[in-house]
């Protein structure tokens, strides 16, 4: 069977980790046919936006997507092209699993977050107040959680950890302070909790005693599940106990399509150097290979990133290693080609 799959390159380094993932993934045997499409900056250089309807069309149709970093800028221009495709798409879980490959800092983590991807303080529901002299004076984000996107998330990882055979879940909120948007997310989260009672263990920590508790007990943590920006902290600080976010991969879960991406950015200090670590890209390409039914592809493109790391010794700059981007791909191919 040949699979349909979109692939964004996308901005920065994206291009160049992106072409080593997709000749990995080819290795595996896994047949591909790849309809290329851009987003982002690249995009807007390109076609005059960031997002073309050409490339929603073409999630739209497959289904499935493989997405390169884009760039958004900072405090002005557009808006996220990573939360209008969550939005396009109703891509309302993101699962950011997290586990030592080179044993550092820390030893055998295990952990995987699960972010709500579409409510919380991204709704984009956002104003400035002006006064007489200042049009800025103050900014207005209003952060929505609704009780069915509560519901559709923490189930979500409920059974994401027991299909896995995991041993728990823990629900971090905000609840103390943030009632009600953060009130409903723990009271649903209690809730799915008591139905699960009999299959899988579970308890809830406020946010940030749940930051503390991962570099001080990370070992007490299995799976996380949290709203949208908790989520989206917590699991870069995760990230930062297996290494960073060069080997961080992240899947984004909807209803009618899915994408894959690594967790870190286009990092334009390093693009177009052959510098870029593309693991994480890999990692999330593995991620996606399982999504498809083929798993065993899947785990094999993974081992290979593992042990081109810690067996081979292979490593990129930002391992304290010397290989280059394309050198490193093509000993993870060599390694999936088996
Ligand atoms: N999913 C996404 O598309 C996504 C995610 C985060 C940030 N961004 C965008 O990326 C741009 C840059 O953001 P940033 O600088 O905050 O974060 P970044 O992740 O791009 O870079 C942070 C640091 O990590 C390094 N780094 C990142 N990925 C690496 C890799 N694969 N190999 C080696 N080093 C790597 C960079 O060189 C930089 O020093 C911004 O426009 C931001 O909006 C996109």
């Amino acid at each position: 069977m040949t699979h349909r799959i979109t692939l964004i390159p996308g901005d920065g380094i994206g291009p160049e980790i992106s072409e080593v993932t997709a000749s990995a993934v080819e290795a595996t045997g896994v047949r591909c046919e790849w309809d290329y499409q851009i987003a982002g900056m690249t995009g807007v250089t390109q076609l005059g936006t960031p997002i073309p309807d050409a490339t929603v069309a073409s999630i739209r149709e497959r289904r499935v997507a493989l997405k390169g970093p884009l760039t958004t800028p900072v405090g002005s221009g557009y808006r996220s092209v990573n939360v209008a495709l969550r939005r396009e798409f109703e891509l309302f879980a993101n699962v950011r699993p997290a586990k030592t490959i080179l044993p550092g800092r820390y030893d055998g983590i295990d952990i995987v977050l699960v972010r709500e991807n579409l409510e919380g303080f991204y709704t984009g529901i956002e104003h400035w107040i002006a006064t007489k002299d200042d049009p800025r004076a103050a900014g207005v984000t209003t952060g929505v959680t609704t009780r069915h996107g509560c519901e559709r998330i923490i189930r979500y990882a409920f059974d994401y950890a027991i299909s896995r055979g995991r041993k728990k879940v823990t629900i971090v909120h905000k609840a103390n302070i943030l009632k009600m948007v953060s009130g409903l997310f723990l009271e649903t989260g209690r809730a799915v909790a008591e139905e699960y009672r009999d299959r899988i263990e579970s308890n809830d920590m406020i946010v940030d005693n749940c930051a503390m508790q991962i570099v001080l007990k990370p070992e007490q943590f299995d799976v996380i599940v949290t709203t949208n920006l908790f989520g989206d902290i917590l699991s870069d600080e995760i990230s930062g106990l297996v290494g960073g976010l060069g080997l961080a991969p992240g899947a984004n879960i909807g209803t009618t399509a899915s994408i894959f991406e690594a967790v870190h950015g286009s990092a334009p200090d390093i693009a177009g150097q052959d510098l870029a670590n593309p693991s994480a890209q890999m990692l999330a390409a593995a991620l996606m290979l399982e999504h498809i039914g083929e798993p065993a592809a899947g785990a094999r493109l993974r081992n290979a990133v593992i042990d081109t790391i810690v067996v081979d010794r292979v490593r990129t700059r930002d391992l304290g290693g010397t290989a280059g981007t394309s050198e490193f791909g093509r000993r993870v191919a060599e390694r999936a080609a088996g």
